[in-house]
């Protein structure tokens, strides 16, 4: 981690207030003064801030997971846009800092995981992790009895999206009512649910994120709330 970022995550100080202690020579990694912000240090490091008057050794915060039952119209980024940041929601110090770990696009409701943890935001996000997550669609067009397998074995064997260049990876459709469906997808290409469907002549009026790996949308956050994980939820990740 960034040394700027170590100080940030184990005092109240903002980054900008890190960089200036940093440019006056207070801070010193194992003995040595170090000014530049960028270095890299980790837990093992001895990371001290001389305010003049005393020396006080700094061990960081440890990371904080989240998840989130995300409303409509917020958005999954740090910065406001047309919608809020569903960063406004999580009333904890330094809520900024944190990162969302899967976006889903603003009209999106449901299981949203949010940390600091870069390396386990990873798992999620990257392709290469094929991590499930499952969405439940409401659609426009109904899918008659008489399509349904053909539909399911389409999305098992990948759809072509416009403007990609490869097939989707093997997606599981489950059909709850005509109008309704439980999809899972281990990718998270840019509105990937409403473009599949799209793709096979169909749209997505609803769409509501359910899990994620083997974490489950809690049934007692309304939207808007959040809690944090459990042990067992971030090790399953
Ligand atoms: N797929 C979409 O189309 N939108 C989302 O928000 C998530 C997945």
């Amino acid at each position: 981690m960034r040394l700027d970022k170590f100080i940030c995550k184990s005092t109240e100080l903002t980054r900008t207030e890190a960089k200036k202690l940093l440019k006056k020579g207070m801070v010193r990694v194992n003995g040595e003064v170090i000014k530049d912000p960028s270095t890299q240090v980790h837990e093992n490091n001895a990371i001290t801030l001389d305010n003049g008057a005393s020396e006080q050794m700094l061990s960081a915060r440890s990371s904080r997971y989240i998840m989130m039952h995300k409303p409509a119209e917020t958005i999954c980024s740090n910065v406001d846009e047309v919608y809020p940041s569903l960063l406004h929601y999580i009333d904890l110090d330094k809520a900024f800092d944190l990162h969302i770990a899967g976006r889903l696009d603003a009209d999106t409701t449901g299981l949203v995981l949010i940390t600091d943890d870069g390396r386990w935001s990873h798992n999620i996000i990257s392709p290469k992790k094929d991590c499930p997550k499952t969405y439940r669609v409401q659609l426009r067009d109904e899918i008659t009895n008489d399509k349904q397998d053909a539909l399911i074995t389409q999305f098992s064997q990948g759809i072509q999206l416009q403007g990609e260049k490869d097939l989707t990876k093997p997606a599981i459709l489950k059909i709850i009512t005509s109008n309704e469906a439980l999809l899972t997808i281990t990718e998270g290409k840019y509105h990937q649910v409403k473009r599949m469907f799209a793709a096979v002549g169909n749209k997505v009026v609803g769409l509501h994120r359910q899990q994620i790996g083997s974490i489950k949308l809690d049934e007692k956050l309304s939207a808007g709330q959040w809690r944090f994980l459990t042990d067992d939820e971030i090790q399953s990740i």
